[in-house]
Formats: C-alpha cells, sequence, structure tokens
C-alpha cells in the first residue's frame, strides 16, 4: 500500500516533544519528510537525528518574522517544496483574570496566536508554488468553550480557530486547505510546565469522560496525519474534535 503521506513535506512547529513529536513519527512512518522546529534545539535535534534522512531540524521560536523566513528558507532548501504545515506550538498559563499579568498574556498570544498567523502567512508562497497543500492549527477545547483560569491561553485557541476559517476561505481557491484541531486533555509535558514542573494527576479527569481516560500525543498525531493527507481533501475551514467526549455533555450534567 501506498504510504499516506508519500512524497509529501512537512514542517512541524514545536516539534521536539509532546503531541508534534508524536506527529512528525506519525509523518515520518507513512512516507513523509520533515522538518522539525522548535526553540528546543537538543531534543529537537535528538528526534531529527533519530529518524534520520527524511528528518531534520530548524531552531524556530513562531513569535519571530525572521525565524519563520529562516525556517521556510531551511525545509526549501533542505527537502525542495512544502506541501503541509502544522502549527502546533504552544504554551499554557494558569491563572485568574485578575492574576493574569499583561506579560503572561502577551507570552501566551505571542506563540499559539501570533505564532499561528505567521506561519499561515509565512507558508502560503510555498505551498502555492507546491500547487497546494494543507495547513493544520492546533487549537483546542478550549477554543470551543471555556474553563476557569485560562484569559490568555483561551483567548489564544479561539482566535486560532477563527483565523482558520478566514484562511480557508482565502486559501481554497489555491488548493490550500486549512482546519483546526481541538484536543482535550493529552498527558504531555505542556501541563506539568505550567503547574511548576510537577507531574499532576490526570486520572480523575480520564475518569469524567466518556472514553474514560485523558488522550496521548498519538490520538492527536493520527488526526492531523487525516488532515496533512489527501484523504481529508475535502475538509476545509472546519473543526476537529478529539477529546474522548469532553466537549459532548455541559455544566448541567449532574452523574
Ligand atoms: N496537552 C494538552 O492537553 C493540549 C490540549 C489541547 C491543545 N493542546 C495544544 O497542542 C499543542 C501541542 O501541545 P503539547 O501538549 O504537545 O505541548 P508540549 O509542551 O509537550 O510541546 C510544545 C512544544 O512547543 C515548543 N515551543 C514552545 N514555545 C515555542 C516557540 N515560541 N516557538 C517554537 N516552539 C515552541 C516547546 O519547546 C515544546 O517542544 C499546543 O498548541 C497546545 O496548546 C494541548
Amino acid at each position: 500500500m501506498t504510504p499516506r503521506l508519500a512524497g509529501k513535506v512537512a514542517l512541524v512547529t514545536g516539534a521536539a516533544r509532546g503531541m508534534g513529536a508524536a506527529t512528525v513519527r506519525r509523518f515520518v512512518a507513512e512516507g513523509a519528510r520533515v522538518m522539525i522546529a522548535d526553540i528546543s534545539d537538543d531534543a529537537g535535534k535528538a528526534l531529527a537525528d533519530e529518524l534520520g534522512e527524511p528528518a531534520a531540524y530548524t531552531h524556530l521560536d513562531v513569535s519571530s518574522e525572521s525565524d519563520w523566513a529562516s525556517a521556510m528558507e531551511a525545509v526549501t532548501s533542505t527537502f525542495g517544496a512544502l506541501h503541509v504545515l502544522v502549527n502546533n506550538a504552544g504554551v499554557l498559563h494558569f491563572g485568574s483574570l485578575v492574576d493574569t499579568t499583561l506579560a503572561d498574556y502577551q507570552r501566551v498570544i505571542s506563540v499559539n496566536q501570533v505564532g499561528t498567523f505567521l506561519g499561515m502567512r509565512t507558508a502560503v508562497p510555498a505551498l502555492r508554488a507546491a500547487g497546494g497543500g494543507s495547513i493544520v492549527n492546533l487549537s483546542s477545547v478550549e477554543g470551543l468553550a471555556a474553563a476557569p483560569m485560562l484569559t490568555a491561553y483561551t483567548a489564544s485557541k479561539f482566535a486560532i480557530r477563527g483565523m482558520t476559517k478566514v484562511a480557508a476561505l482565502e486559501l481554497g481557491p489555491d488548493g490550500i486547505r486549512v482546519n483546526s484541531v481541538h484536543p482535550g486533555m493529552i498527558d504531555t509535558e505542556l501541563i506539568s510546565d505550567a503547574v511548576g514542573g510537577h507531574k499532576l494527576d490526570l486520572g480523575p479527569v480520564g475518569r469524567k469522560l466518556a472514553l474514560r481516560r485523558v488522550g496521548e500525543p498519538e490520538d492527536i498525531a493520527n488526526l492531523v496525519l487525516f488532515l496533512a493527507s489527501d484523504e481529508s481533501r475535502y475538509c476545509t475551514g472546519a473543526e476537529f474534535v478529539a477529546d474522548g467526549g469532553a466537549t459532548a455533555t455541559h455544566a448541567l450534567n449532574v452523574t
């Protein structure tokens, strides 16, 4: 059987660990060549070394316009084209509205929201040159509904959901599809980093969900793979949820 991403070149941001790294592994297994982009250089290089020829690493702070220009140059000069962009890099900040400083707010918006904007904008010429492609933007269930203590994160993830649709409308005629992915709680270091570095027991959260567990990075990588591949050729401007059933209910559920 032909690999699902045969002949495709992808750039994945925030790809040194977590869902980004799981996505890179899945893409390479399905025949893609992948530029791993992150600010975590040692982990990113180690992943590229492990995967060998179909993978390479470039330093990319997604909030930096000049870093984006360099990363786009790196992917097209290394692999000759770009067909898939995964805007996955993200940071989380817990804090009540009144305790969220302007610096906290701006840090989250710079990475999650501005990073996604810059990524899409910078990739368009290469995607057009390739005759079309797929952009996958990592939003969250926090881009669909709200939870306390997440003002900055929620603002950034709603923004990603919205700008995904605008980009889909503008870029559809060029054969460029743009979709947002909305994971529920996934067991990565994003959450432990946001609470000061210690590992939280996510079991109680998992037991509240229809599927009775929190997600694993591979649960999201499989969805991103579908959206990156031509199997999703009629999907654009849409929201793809993988949350174990978290958003199937509402606050009036008493069970
Ligand atoms: N883990 C969850 O429960 C969850 C749920 C919904 C959505 N998400 C979203 O999924 C995406 C991936 O999350 P994860 O859980 O794998 O996180 P993670 O913390 O494990 O990995 C994030 C990666 O992004 C990188 N990064 C951070 N700032 C960056 C920057 N300025 N430029 C480039 N790279 C940067 C980090 O170095 C890290 O390698 C994020 O956008 C996150 O908001 C996560």
